[in-house]
């Protein structure tokens, strides 16, 4: 990632929104998972939130650069946050693990995406949950976030329509796969996608 956007990204107020985690934690109930997986840390605003949702467990947040975190400015829950420096495709965790991994607004940026689904397949524990928001690829919005992003971010970003993301998660042996829109803004360009191991 060109350093220009982790300034960039680094010091946009926007990035500390939580609405989309909040969402996700709305439909999933994760009152009793021990180990929360998130991949895409940023600025760690996101896992410092898991961390209060979710106080009995422990979080781990996997981002290819710790650049943008601010430890500093984070509101953790009781257990802080463990932030880890490594790529998705090649997630430095034992296999069946984690109760639930979170990636949100982060799928459309990372490379190889089929080797992250089956790393996200191996690392959850049997009946654990992926949770993926992101820009939805049938959007009209889509392209353009896609050119914007490839002109100034990375040039790997591709916005997944629905049956991308479930041809992905359906061929690394993951069930259950389903889409959620918030409610009111069913044509809004963020789609939830959620699947299951076993
Ligand atoms: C748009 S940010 C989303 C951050 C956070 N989830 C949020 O919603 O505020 C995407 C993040 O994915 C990270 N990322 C990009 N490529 C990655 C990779 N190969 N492995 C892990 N993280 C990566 C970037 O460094 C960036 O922090």
């Amino acid at each position: 990632m060109p350093s220009l956007f982790k300034r960039f990204f680094a010091r946009l107020p926007m990035a500390r929104s939580t609405r989309a985690y909040d969402f996700a934690l709305a439909q999933v109930d994760l009152t009793h998972a021990a180990r929360v997986l998130e991949i895409g840390a940023g600025q760690g605003f996101g896992a410092a939130h898991l961390s209060r949702a979710l106080p009995q467990a422990q979080v781990f947040s996997v981002d290819i650069t710790t650049e943008c975190l601010k430890p500093e400015r984070l509101q953790t829950g009781p257990r802080p946050p463990i932030f880890i420096q490594a790529t998705a495709p090649a997630l430095p965790l034992a296999a069946n693990t984690m109760d639930a991994a979170f990636l949100i607004m982060t799928f459309h940026c990372l490379p190889q995406p089929a080797q992250v689904f089956q790393e996200l397949a191996r690392v959850l524990r049997p009946g654990g949950i992926v949770i993926l928001a992101d820009v939805d690829g049938h959007h009209w919005m889509a392209r353009p976030f896609e050119w914007v992003e490839h002109a100034f971010i990375s040039p790997l970003t591709h916005a997944y329509t629905p049956a991308e993301l479930e041809h992905l998660a359906t061929q690394a042996g993951l069930q259950r796969f389903h889409i959620r829109r918030r409610p009111g803004k069913e044509k809004g360009f963020m789609i939830w996608a959620f699947a299951s191991k076993g």
